[in-house]
This record gives structure tokens, sequence and C-alpha cells, in this order.
């Protein structure tokens, strides 16, 4: 068996500068402008990739600059249930995802039918869905969440309404905790942050004296339990820059240090382990590279379609979310 000694940690060092781009990232940007595109890219997006984004965040940032886009395209560079929920608030826009088997583990623990199932055993339920889901499931939903505002949405639902928070387990447990309100909880979770181990952290912390811990929601209880923050992609960034230390262990998937090494100058950041590796990342994530980045914008294609019921059904719930949350 493996043993936390196994591998040495993966210690990301200060940017002393930054390589010109590349010839195929100006070709995207050319292409980009001939598109009248727009690319979104989230944060645990590859680094040539975050390199050339108009927009990168987290989840809820996303959503906000889906909805408020001007350009005739949407090159969203992340995953399907980004991308869909790109088109569903701006349907007229032609939406394309540079893969299209760019998928989500914790989006497939929940199926609609599964969904539509439990909800007529339990008609009286109030369903808050984690933004990790399909458009089929948010379209059966009441409201809309993400990691960096479910707090915020779980204690605006009415008191007399029982909760059923899908689909991610540890999220929905951090936030009844965090809240005190109870929830029934989907048995949902994120296949990269369950790897997060509490055992390997310790080690690292003993490696790294006084580096705090920032560790997504998606995170088990016991990794949460301890980091000095829990939070979103997004917030994770204010953090790192606020806090005294020159050291941060960032336990989330490994392509949120590129662009804090981008945004927090001079400060290290040492990626949080597994319990036999030194870093963690999203194999759908992962799918999207820069050359499938310009064929989509050179052929207009993987592009997101859905039918109009669903965006009708699935919108609404987006929307209270964006309202809910400013
Ligand atoms: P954020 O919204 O915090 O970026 O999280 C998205 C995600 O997929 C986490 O696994
Ligand atoms: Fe889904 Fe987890 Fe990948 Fe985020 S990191 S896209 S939750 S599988």
């Amino acid at each position: 068996m493996a043993t936390t000694r196994d591998f040495k940690a993966q210690v990301f060092e200060p940017l002393s500068g930054r390589e010109p781009l590349s010839a195929l990232q100006e070709e995207i940007l050319a292409l980009k402008r001939e598109r009248n595109a727009v690319i979104l890219a989230h944060n645990y997006q590859v680094e040539p990739i975050q390199r050339i984004a108009d927009f990168l965040g987290d989840s809820l940032g996303l959503s906000y600059q889906a909805a408020e886009a001007k350009a005739d395209v949407i090159l969203f560079c992340g995953v399907h249930f980004m991308a869909e929920t790109a088109k569903i608030l701006s349907p007229q826009k032609t939406v394309i995802l540079p893969d299209m088997e760019a998928g989500c583990s914790l989006a497939d623990s929940c199926p609609a039918e599964k969904l539509r199932a439990y909800k007529e055993k339990n008609p009286n339920l109030y369903v808050v869905a984690y933004i990790n889901c399909s458009a089929a499931v948010k379209a059966l939903s009441d409201v809309i969440c993400t990691s960096g505002n479910a707090h915020k949405i779980v204690t605006k639902v009415p008191e007399d309404r029982e909760i059923l928070f899908v689909p991610d387990q540890n999220l929905g447990s951090w936030v009844m905790k965090q809240s005190g309100r109870q929830m029934r909880l989907w048995p949902g979770s994120c296949y990269v942050h369950v790897l997060f181990s509490a055992q390997t952290l310790a080690r690292l912390k003993k490696e790294f004296p006084g580096a705090p811990v920032v560790a997504h929601p998606e995170c088990t209880a016991p990794v949460r339990d301890m980091a000095d923050l829990v939070c979103s992609t997004e917030k994770m960034i204010s953090f790192c820059r606020e806090t005294s230390a020159d050291t941060i262990i960032v336990a989330t998937e490994t392509g949120m240090i590129h662009r804090l090494q981008s945004e927090v100058p001079g400060k290290r950041f040492v990626a949080g382990p597994t319990a036999t590796c030194a870093c963690n990342d999203c194999r759908f994530m992962k799918l999207n590279t820069l050359e499938k980045v310009r064929d989509a914008l050179k052929n207009l294609s993987p592009r997101i379609e859905l039918p109009a019921d669903t965006i009708e059904k699935a919108a609404p719930p987006i929307r209270r979310m964006l309202e809910w949350s400013r």
C-alpha cells in the first residue's frame, strides 16, 4: 500500500516572468475577433487556456458573465454543465465547448429521472441544486447555487419548506454546518475533491509550518475541518492575497494554482495532496486544449443545443440564484 512518504510535495514558486503568447494562442485571439466571440474559462483550465480567456473565474462569476455577454459566440472553456448554463442564460447565442466529453462526475451522480422519481414520492421538498448538475436537473429545481453563494441561497429558502440539496453531499453538509439549516442530501460527490486526504494534509502542514490551508467545500469533512478557510475558487484569490503568510496550501484542483500564481505574485503555493499523489487534476477539465479551442472557433462546433422547454424551465431557478446572490 502507498504511504504518505511516497511523494514529494508539489510546490509552485512565484513566477519570475511569462513567456510571450505562442503562435497558436495568437491564432485563437484572431479567430475570436473574427467570430465576435468571448472566451469564458474556469479556474481549473490549463494555464495556456487561462492566458487567452476574456474572463477567468468560478461558476458564479462565469454565470454572470454568460448572462451579460454581448458577443455572438460564447466559447466556454470548462465542463459541459457550465456551457449548458451559459446557453440557458443566453439562448440566442452560439455556445461552444472545446470537447463535448468534458463532463463532471458530480453532475452524473444525479440523473434527472432519479430526481424526478424522488420528487414524485416527496412532492413538498424545496430543491436547491448545486450548479454542477445537468440542465434537466436544473429544470426540476427551485433554485440553483454555487460554492460561492450556497450558504446565502440556503438561508433565503422559506423556513417552512424542507430542503433537498442535490447533488453534492459534501457541499451540502458544509452548508448545513454553517447555516444550522437541516437538509436532505443527495448522495453525490466530486471524484477529484473526495480524494484529498486529511492524513497527507497533516504531513504537509508539518512540512510547511504556519502555511494556512484553503479548501473547496466539495472536500470531505475531515479535510474541511483542517482548513483555515473553506470557499469557492474565486474567494481563494482574496484569501491568498490578504493573508500575511507567504506560503499557502491549496486543497482544490491544481489548475487553480496557475490563477493564484498570476494574481497573487510573490507567494508560494503548495498543491493539496491525495493519499497517494502530490496534486489532483480533474480529467474532465483537462480535456480542453488550445488545439481544440482553435478548432471550436473555426468550426463553431461542438455546439451546445438544448430543447426549448428545458431552457424555459431551467432559466428561472438560475435567475433566482443570480438575483438572491447580488
Ligand atoms: P467553483 O465554482 O468554486 O469554481 O467550483 C466549481 C467546481 O467544479 C469545483 O469542482
Ligand atoms: Fe466536476 Fe469535480 Fe471536475 Fe469540478 S472538479 S468539474 S465537480 S468532476
